[in-house]
């Protein structure tokens, strides 16, 4: 890359990862030693928004990433999906410039770390957080579309873990058109509904993919939908009562029957304060 412009402002350095769309620096910004994370999207993995009046044309990431800010309120301390500090759009390929929380691993790194399962509660902490989280997305208009380990960073500074959300990359806005008949996301994430039917909505398919991490959390094995569904997985019968029904309702084959993100939100297993539902 030739980028007079950014290498001015930033130094690269290790890389931090590698997803389906991009690759991911570490660095800091120079001006003041701020940590980034800096991500190159080749140009063919870009997904455009609509160009506005003036005829500017967006990435769905960095657009959505905008309204997250736009939308965050300073009274209710740091929100989980980490801040976009800059971008350039190159010939070849987007550059962000991301906030890097530190110290802070991916979950799926954080897992692999603990060198097996979670502790139910750690797991429980942490899907809490998330669920307030894709709550907070939902209330904005935007379906994340892939909510998983990989995308999801927890700060380890602190006793408590700390969520934070990555990758908008697949992301898109509820109100506007988003089914195509395409899964945007990870395919061995895939809601049954997209796998019989190829159709699904942004609430069920976000809670399935919340079963999908809290599955990934408390067990040996990663998740697969396919394999589930012809149950060759199987959900660990010596978990709690409430982490059992919690796994069995974000993994209702019907849609519907999966409770609602705000639902999850008071759920038994989620919130220790309130009562299992019936
Ligand atoms: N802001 C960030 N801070 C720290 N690590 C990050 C950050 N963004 C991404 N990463 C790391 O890079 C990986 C790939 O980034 P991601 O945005 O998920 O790319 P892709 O769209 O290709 O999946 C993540 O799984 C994570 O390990
Ligand atoms: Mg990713």
């Amino acid at each position: 890359m030739n980028n007079y412009l950014f290498d001015a402002k930033y130094k690269q350095q290790n890389q931090l990862g590698k997803g389906g769309c991009g690759s991911v620096y570490g660095g800091y910004r120079r001006a003041d030693n701020l940590p980034v994370a800096v991500k190159y999207i080749p140009k063919e993995n870009v997904v455009w928004t609509e160009k506005n009046e003036n005829g500017q044309q967006l990435s769905v990431e960095v657009a959505v990433m905008l309204k997250l800010q736009k939308e965050k309120t300073s009274s209710v301390g740091k929100s989980a999906p980490v801040s976009l500090l800059d971008w350039y759009d190159l010939n070849e390929e987007q550059i962000l410039v991301l906030e890097r929380p530190v110290p802070a691993v991916d979950l799926s790194q954080f897992i692999e770390n603990n060198k097996g399962p979670l502790q139910e509660n750690q797991a429980k902490t942490i899907v809490k957080q998330l669920v307030d989280a894709v709550n907070h997305l939902e209330d904005t208009n935007i379906f994340h579309r892939d909510i998983k380990p990989q995308n999801i960073l927890i700060e380890t500074g602190s006793e408590i873990p700390h969520l934070r959300l990555i990758d908008f990359g697949l992301s898109c806005f509820t109100d506007k058109e988003y089914e195509d008949g395409w899964f945007y996301g990870t395919e061995k994430h895939a809601p049954p509904e997209y796998i019989s039917k190829s159709i699904y909505e942004a609430g069920p398919a976000t809670v399935w993919q919340v079963g999908v991490v809290l599955y990934e959390m408390l067990h040996e094995s990663l998740f697969d939908s396919t394999k589930f569904l012809k149950n060759e997985l199987k959900i660990r019968t010596d978990l709690s009562p409430d982490c059992k029904r919690l796994l069995k309702s974000c993994f209702m084959r019907t849609p519907w029957r999966r409770p609602t993100l705000k639902q999850l939100q008071i759920f038994k297993g989620v919130d220790s304060t309130q009562p299992a539902p019936s």
